[in-house]
């Protein structure tokens, strides 16, 4: 696929199958996209999230935002238009921040997913910097879409796992990740991540550091690797230009680590809900949701069979 030198688009591409290079091996079982179960109580407004959250949510009522907000790189979204000036740009994720943070609980998260045009490469710290006077930056997680690994089993030819959009230029390597940042009220929230962990790969290290208690499983760290779906269709299988996988809502919701019975989640900017499918395959007690758009919003309130509110 032909993509422009400045690279635009940083999330996901529409491949067929062993099209090119690019279209990399793929691991089963990464996105989830059984039904959600119907423990959860969904609150999906189509509506500006700003007015929304202004209007629907209390102050400290939140335990818990997983968000990708629009990047402004022109991305053709239905009804939204993602090409503000850079300094308007700021100035909103700074107001829908702000609504953020008065809606988060003390000990709430806030992760923050946002990737880059290789052309523009501080705007996901420009828009971090925007949170700083706002709230703490825990963590900095980076979410791998594609990594090339030598493995025991193949030495001398390294193999490649994952999807990206391939970059064609003599100037920029391709870009296979993106940010998710973890945000809090004190930069003292405790995470449970053990939960969000992975077992030893040598085992001897069970025994040998006390910290682990006997338990085979340590913390993964912040490289989180969360391949997309291969997809063929993007009309049939995933009709929006710009999601995060099932997996990397979920991946937050087990770091943040409370009772999910207990859990309000909410995602400003809900797509075609993603975020809302995570909260409802882990029985979160009640998620709520905004968005602008006609055709993403009912394909929301169609894969979470979620009740639309006002
Ligand atoms: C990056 S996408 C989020 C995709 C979502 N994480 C998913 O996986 O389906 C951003 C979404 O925000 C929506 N949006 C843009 N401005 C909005 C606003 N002011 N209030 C609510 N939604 C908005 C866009 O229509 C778009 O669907």
């Amino acid at each position: 696929m032909e993509v422009a030198d400045f690279g635009e688009f940083p999330k996901d591409s529409v491949m067929p199958k062993s099209n090119n290079d690019d279209d990399t091996q793929n691991l089963p079982g990464f996105e989830d996209t059984s039904m959600p179960s119907f423990e959860t109580e969904f609150v999906l407004h189509h509506q500006d999230c700003i007015a929304g959250m202004r209007e629907h949510v209390a102050d400290d009522s939140v335990d818990l935002v997983v968000t990708s907000p629009p990047y402004n790189l022109g991305i053709a979204y239905g009804t939204y238009k993602d090409n503000k000036t850079s300094e308007d740009y700021l100035e909103w994720t700074r107001e829908w921040a702000a609504e953020v943070k008065r809606v988060l609980k003390p000990e709430g998260s806030l992760f923050l997913n946002i990737g880059a045009a290789p052309s523009n490469p501080w705007m996901p710290h420009e828009v971090a910097l925007q949170l700083r006077d706002l709230l703490f930056l825990q963590n900095t997680i980076h979410w791998i879409k594609s990594i090339s690994v030598h493995e025991k089993s193949t030495p001398d030819e390294p193999i490649s796992v994952g999807h990206f959009k391939p970059i064609n230029s003599k100037r920029f390597v391709n870009d296979c990740h993106e940010f998710v940042f973890h945000f809090t009220k004190s930069g003292k929230v405790p995470v449970d991540r053990i939960a969000a962990g992975v077992p030893y790969a040598d085992k001897s290290n069970i025994k040998r550091w006390a910290h682990t208690g006997g338990r085979d499983k340590r913390c993964r760290g912040n490289a989180w690797y969360i391949p997309y779906d291969t997809i063929t269709s993007r009309k049939g299988e995933r009709p929006h230009p710009a999601t995060f996988p099932i997996k990397l809502a979920t991946q937050c919701l087990i770091l943040h680590g409370a009772d999910p019975s207990e859990t309000t989640m909410l995602e400003p900017f809900l797509g075609i809900g993603h975020a809302a499918m995570a909260a409802g395959k882990h029985d979160v007690a009640k998620f709520i949701g905004f968005e602008i758009d006609d055709d993403y919003m009912a394909e929301a309130v169609k894969r979470t069979g979620g009740g639309q509110g006002a």
